[in-house]
């Protein structure tokens, strides 16, 4: 007995060793953590319980027959992150670039299943060289079952995707399947095709970092939710994220102790709005002050500044917020606020998470570039996602509330639950000065009159009371008692049971 202990702590020991010594400090020395030590990072101390560690492939072609490292490249199991569990997969790029074979598909898709069956979050830490390319086919057809699981999982359990190292080829389509895609800064990337494709194919010359690094990706193509620093900073706001999301789409979301009181009046809310309406303010003013302790985890915070989305709690629950933004282009809604926000709610919608929308917006953005690029399919992503929502909604309009976009923004028509605004609002088809030039077109010559008319539209239109005459808002409230006013309605709502009618699934505007 005591043998076969000591064979099976040999064993552990080697699989722990990975594709050993001088490929571990290889990794170290491009400043990135082994698939080990991220999942000890990640986890709970000592909650870690590993599976299949003694996996191995079974190609026999190209050498690989003398080759056989435990575990084939990545690392599976479960544990906990401040008491919940999870389940983690965390490839390997010490054992064959961390490529994937058909046993390391097998070991990801095993904790994919066991994920759905309890009902937990599933993380992966992705840091792979692509198809095992010894494999050919074998490989292929476990990316695509890793798709499939990913798919089914799909608004069941949360899945989180981590880009530690290199994501290229059809290995992407995992991770823009799940939730959440998060990248780190300077070791990570992300393409379909890389560089030296994309230079014979297209002729530009570019480099994996401009190319699909994390900058890239959360500035300009809005495929990753944020970029982290670093190997560390990336693993510790992994575990502070998780930790606004429910275990799956049966639950509500966690709620932690808090001390901050529903009732507190932010005075300072009363003069955010600046007199001139077309002056800015940053909305995640309100945001902040409107969450407990202040807190709230943005994503996308660099892509679409125009539309701000994240998470806050308030009574210690989370809530998700989708707010216009005033300080980028002045609010607009455009192709990629309206994809970003859709999304986003989408995520609230399916794991019980209710929704804040923030109000201050002048409508769609005009222009050749949103209509060619289809503004008309992507506004209604955002329409559609409000509009299929079940979960509580509560709008608060602070300002601008115009044309097509008032309705969109989760307005009562849209089933909106709770509808405010602040007496600065103005709900219209449009802002005075445009309406006045389309009405009073043949004055257009005389400025006193068109004056007179733009002061006469804003007092009729640009207030919060005709919407408020017809039941569109359910109060004006003062603004430094949004956040009494939003807790008690987020409490009123606790318990709101709406289904949509049966259907195979809906058709959303892709
Ligand atoms: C087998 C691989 C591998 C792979 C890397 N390795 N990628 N082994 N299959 N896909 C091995 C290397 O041989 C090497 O082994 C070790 O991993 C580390 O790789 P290096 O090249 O030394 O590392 P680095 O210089 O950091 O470069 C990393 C890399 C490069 C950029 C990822 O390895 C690379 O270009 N790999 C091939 C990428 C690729 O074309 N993959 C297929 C993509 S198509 P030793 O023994 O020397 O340490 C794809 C399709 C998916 O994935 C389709 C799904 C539908």
């Amino acid at each position: 007995m005591h043998e076969i202990v000591e064979q099976l702590e040999e064993k552990r020991e080697k699989a722990h060793l990975g594709g050993g010594q001088k490929r571990i400090d290889t990794q170290h020395s491009k400043g990135k953590l082994t698939a080990r030590e991220r999942i000890e990072l990640l986890l709970d101390p000592g909650t870690f319980e590993e599976w299949d560690t003694f996996v191995e492939h079974r190609c026999t072609d190209f050498g690989m027959e003398q080759e056989h490292i435990p575990g084939d490249g990545v690392v599976t199991g479960y544990g906990t992150i401040n008491g919940r569990l999870i389940f983690v997969y965390s490839q390997d790029f010490t054992v064959f670039g961390g490529s994937l074979s058909e046993t390391h598909a097998e070991k990801i898709c095993k904790v994919m299943d066991q994920a759905m069956k309890v009902g937990a979050p599933i993380i992966g830490l992705n840091d792979s060289g692509g198809a095992r390319i010894q494999e050919g086919v074998a490989s292929l057809g476990g990316y695509a079952d890793v798709f499939q699981k990913n798919v089914m999982a799909s608004g069941v359990v949360p899945q989180i995707s981590m880009i530690m190292g290199p994501c290229a080829g059809g290995a992407v389509y995992s991770p823009a399947i799940t939730d959440f895609i998060f990248m780190v800064k300077d070791s990570s990337y992300m393409f379909v095709t890389g560089p030296e494709v994309v230079k014979t194919v297209t002729h530009e010359t570019v480099t994996a970092e401009e190319l699909g690094g994390a900058i890239t990706h959360s500035t300009k193509s809005g495929v990753s939710d944020l970029a982290f620093e670093s190997d560390v900073d990336a693993l510790v706001k992994l575990r502070r994220f998780v930790s606004y999301l429910p275990a799956n789409n049966q639950e509500k979301p966690p709620v932690w102790p808090t001390d901050d009181s529903a009732d507190r009046a932010e005075m300072s809310l009363n003069t955010l709005i600046p007199g001139d309406p077309n002056k800015p303010y940053d909305m995640k003013e309100l945001i902040t002050k409107v969450a407990d302790e202040g807190d709230f985890f943005e994503l996308q915070p660099d892509y679409a500044g125009n539309l701000v989305i994240g998470f806050i709690r308030i009574e210690g629950s989370t809530v998700g917020v989708v707010a216009n933004q005033p300080m980028v282009l002045a609010g607009c809604l455009d192709i990629d606020a309206s994809k970003k926000g859709a999304r986003f709610i989408r995520f609230c919608d399916a794991f019980n998470i209710p929704v804040l929308t923030l109000v201050d917006v002048p409508g769609f953005m005009p222009g050749t570039s949103q209509e060619y690029g289809g503004i008309i399919k992507h506004g209604a992503k955002l329409l559609y996602a409000y509009a299929e929502c079940t979960v509580p909604k509560v709008t608060v309009i602070t300002r601008k509330a115009y044309g097509g976009a008032y309705d969109v923004m989760s307005s009562k028509h849209l089933r909106g639950d709770v509808n405010f605004a602040w007496p600065t609002a103005e709900i219209a088809v449009m802002g005075p000065k445009g309406a006045v030039e389309i009405i009073f077109r043949k004055d257009i010559g005389d400025p006193e009159k068109i004056a007179a008319k733009e002061a006469e539209y804003r007092e009729k239109f640009a207030n919060p009371f005709i919407a408020g005459k017809r039941g569109f808002i359910d109060d004006v409230i003062k603004p430094h008692s949004t956040r009494k006013r939003v807790a008690r309605s987020l409490a009123m709502l606790r318990d709101k049971d709406v289904e949509n009618p049966w259907r195979k699934h809906g058709n959303i505007p892709l």
